[in-house]
Parts: structure tokens; C-alpha cells; sequence
């Protein structure tokens, strides 16, 4: 009997996350393995990489894992073949790695703007371009591109971040123009304060262990941001992702979502 939530299955669709290490790539590849889909997993964490693929087949589904490092466009033009080469198609691909380049304008120097512009945004394009090139003849695909609430403010001392993530932003919707004659649907997402590392590195004791009463402190100030008084979670994420890659989607392209918990103001 169909249900009218059949959409959401992902069954003989191979989905290529990068960033699946940790944090939303991770949970990503968790929900899109929950929904059947065949998941390639991609990160430059060798250790993490195989954490997520062990989850993903403990969901029934296979996995597997390829260390990219997405800065590399060979990389990744490999990681999109390596699925090619294990699944026989690529139906979805989740751009997801991304960091942190904290720095004030004034201050920025080449290796952080380099670094940060080669990570968070040509990760990204190369992702964007390799998949719309191994989905074009198919006549199908979807691709979901992480930016960051911090493009709907300013925030002093995030100056490369926010301005790679607006650059996510528009990337995504010219693709997304381009790519539709082929019947592939790009959009980006611009989460906002998540828990994940990216955002609980910098409450770390120097010998790595969790300082917990500064995260007691963060979590409070974090929930503040919110009309609804709670933190959002990497789920929270990966559950707005694997919609844009199902065909629960099939009438959204070009469109910047936002799962912030309401939130208009940065910490
Ligand atoms: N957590 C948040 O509050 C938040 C908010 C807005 C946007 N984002 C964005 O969400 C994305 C995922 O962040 P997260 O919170 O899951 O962080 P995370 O640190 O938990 O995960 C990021 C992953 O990217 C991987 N990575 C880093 N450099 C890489 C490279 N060169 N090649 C391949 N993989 C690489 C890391 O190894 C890690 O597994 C990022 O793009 C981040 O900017 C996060």
C-alpha cells in the first residue's frame, strides 16, 4: 500500500556525503542510510570516516568510505568515481565540509583567506560541478550545499566564514538555474547554531577533555539565541538535508533553508 511519505525513501539511490566524519555529515549519512540509500563517505578523518561507515551498515545499507580532502579538486573528482565504481550512479550529493576561519578584516592574512576560501567555498564548487557532471546524463539528481546562518547577519571576527558561506549561498542557486534543464535540483542550507566539534572545540580543556562548566555556560547563552529556548543538533540538520535529496523535494531548487530555531542574532 502507498503512503504518501514513499517520497522520503531513498532505495537504490546512492547519496555521496562529504564532511561524514562528524558532526552534520555524520548524521547525515546516518538519516540518508535510515532511508535505504547507499551512502559514499567522504572526510579527511580516517578515524571518523569509519566510525560513520560501521553506523551506516549497522542501518542495513552499504557504505563506503573515501578520504578526500575536498580543497584537492583530483579529490574529489575521484571520491564522485569511486561511488560511480562501487554503486553505478550517483543520485545525490551533500557538499558539507567546512570550518571555522575565525579572523577580523583588518587582520586576515593570505594563508587564512586561502584556506579559507579553498575549503569552504571551492570544496564546495568542486563538489557542486563533479556532481552535476555524473548526474547530467541520468536526467536526475539533487545536491544540498551547506552554508551558515552567519550570511543573514554580520558578525565581527568571522569575516572569511560568512563571506565563503554567502558565496555557498549564490554558487548554489546559479547551479541550480543551470543544472535544472538536466532535471538536478541544487539548494543550500544555512543552519544555525548547531552542536557538533565545529562548535564545541573552543570549550576544550588544553588536554582535550570537555572544560564542562564552560559548556554548561555556552549551552545557556546558545538556547538564549532562540525564541524556543533550545540548541539545535546535528539532526536537526541531516533531517532538512535528506528531505532536499528525496523526492519529497522534487518542486524545491535554488532556495536557501533554514533550520535556526528562529534564532536572528549571532553569539
Ligand atoms: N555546527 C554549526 O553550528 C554550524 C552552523 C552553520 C553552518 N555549519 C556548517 O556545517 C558544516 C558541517 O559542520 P559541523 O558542525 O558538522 O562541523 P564538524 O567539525 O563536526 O564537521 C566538519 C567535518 O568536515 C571535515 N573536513 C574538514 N576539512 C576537510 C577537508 N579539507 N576535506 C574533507 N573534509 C574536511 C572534518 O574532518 C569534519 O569531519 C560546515 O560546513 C559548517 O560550516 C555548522
Amino acid at each position: 500500500m502507498s503512503s504518501p511519505f514513499d517520497v522520503y525513501r531513498m532505495e537504490g539511490r546512492v547519496a555521496v556525503v562529504t564532511g561524514a566524519a562528524s558532526g552534520i555529515g555524520a548524521a547525515t549519512a546516518g538519516v540518508l542510510a535510515a532511508a535505504g540509500a547507499s551512502v559514499v563517505c567522504a572526510d579527511i578523518d580516517p578515524a571518523g570516516l569509519a566510525t560513520t561507515v560501521a553506523a551506516v551498515e549497522a542501518a542495513g545499507t552499504r557504505a563506503i568510505a573515501v578520504p578526500t580532502d575536498v580543497t584537492r579538486r583530483d579529490q574529489v573528482e575521484a571520491m564522485i568515481a569511486a561511488g560511480v565504481a562501487e554503486f553505478g550512479r550517483i543520485d545525490a550529493v551533500c557538499n558539507i565540509a567546512g570550518a571555522m576561519f575565525p579572523g577580523r578584516i583588518e587582520d586576515l592574512d593570505d594563508d587564512t583567506i586561502d584556506r579559507g576560501i579553498g575549503l569552504n567555498l571551492k570544496g564546495v564548487l568542486y563538489g557542486t560541478q563533479a556532481a552535476i557532471r555524473a548526474m547530467k546524463d541520468q536526467g536526475s539528481g539533487a545536491i544540498v550545499n551547506v552554508s551558515s546562518g552567519a550570511i543573514d547577519l554580520p558578525y565581527a571576527g568571522i569575516g572569511v566564514y560568512a563571506f565563503t558561506k554567502a558565496a555557498v549561498a549564490m554558487l548554489s542557486m546559479t547551479a541550480a538555474l543551470e543544472a535544472g534543464e538536466y532535471g538536478i535540483r541544487v539548494n543550500a542550507i544555512a543552519p544555525g547554531m548547531t552542536v557538533t566539534p565545529f562548535t564545541t572545540w573552543r570549550l576544550n580543556k588544553p588536554d582535550g577533555t570537555i572544560d564542562q562548566d564552560a559548556y554548561d555556560e555556552f549551552m545557556e547563552y546558545s538556547k538564549g539565541m532562540s525564541p524556543l529556548g533550545i540548541v539545535g543538533e546535528a539532526m536537526d540538520q541531516a533531517l532538512l538535508i535528506h528531505y532536499l535529496l528525496s523526492d519529497a523535494s522534487k518542486y524545491a531548487t535554488g532556495q536557501i533553508f533554514r533550520v535556526n530555531g528562529g534564532q536572528t542574532w549571532a553569539w
